[in-house]
């Protein structure tokens, strides 16, 4: 059994044929999914998802593009939210220097509140981190988070290294099949199975043959498979250890 530990199944992307791509997930052994919030109307569609699916649970949080237009009541519905049954983490939330759709001190002051509001509620954190590690390992370590994971790992070594002394998660999606990712290979022989769970963020980073088109769940997988083959194990001990990371980060019962 696997989990897809961060999708977008809320996506528009997936209204044609949502049901097809649960139940593709579920025959590929991909058993559980954990549907991510990355907007206010994201957290909303993903508590809603979890609601109508056994399957899914869902994240509720507000990704730093948004950070410029989030408001005090838009805070207070991901908290009413984030109260919901099946509702396992507060995320995305984070820092994105690289792209700065909105401005570095707010993502700063939006990504303070929303980890303050995840230890609120007893809550592990889902972390998106682009050229940002230096403000994100600060605010981390001064928000002290109960749990959290550091999704899609793109960061180097030395950046794994301090997750890792933090006692933060890594996850890592279908990106380590593409040619030019040799360096997140090297770094992702380095992950201690207890701290490394699986993930697509479906619809993005597609594997490498399907480069150009949509991910779903279901690739988690052959992700499984590529994991093994780099870190020289076999498939099922992957599988074993990142399925027992996930249930116990996210407290799946
Ligand atoms: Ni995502």
């Amino acid at each position: 059994m696997l989990i897809d530990t961060h999708c977008h199944l809320d996506f528009p992307d997936y209204d044609a044929d949502r049901n097809e791509v649960i139940s593709r997930a579920k025959k590929n052994g991909v058993e559980y999914l954990i549907n991510i919030g990355s907007s206010l109307k994201g957290s909303r569609d993903s508590a809603a998802l979890a609601k109508q699916f056994n399957n899914i649970y869902a994240a509720c949080g507000i990704h730093p593009h948004d950070a410029d237009a989030i408001t005090d009541p838009d805070l207070e519905e991901i908290q009413s939210l984030s109260a919901g049954d099946k509702v396992v983490a507060i995320g995305e939330i984070g820092l994105d220097y690289f792209k700065n759709f909105s401005q570095p001190e707010n993502q700063l002051k939006l990504f303070r509140k929303l980890n303050r509001l995840a230890k609120d509620m007893n809550l592990p954190v889902i972390i998106h981190c682009r050229e940002a590690e230096k403000d994100v390992l600060q605010v981390l370590k001064e928000e002290a988070p109960v749990r959290a994971v550091v999704h899609c790992f793109s960061g180097n070594s030395q950046f794994l290294r301090s997750c890792l002394d933090l006692g933060f998660f890594v996850s890592f999606t279908c990106n380590i099949t593409y040619k030019k990712a040799q360096l997140l290979r090297d770094v992702l022989k380095l992950v201690p199975f207890e701290r490394l769970m699986l993930e697509t963020d479906a619809p993005f980073l597609p594997p490498q043959d399907l480069r150009g088109k949509r991910n779903e769940p279901m690739h988690v997988k052959g992700l499984c498979a590529e994991v093994a083959k780099i870190k020289g194990v076999t498939f099922a001990e992957v599988e074993r250890a990142t399925t027992a990371n996930a249930i116990e980060f996210f407290q799946i019962k």
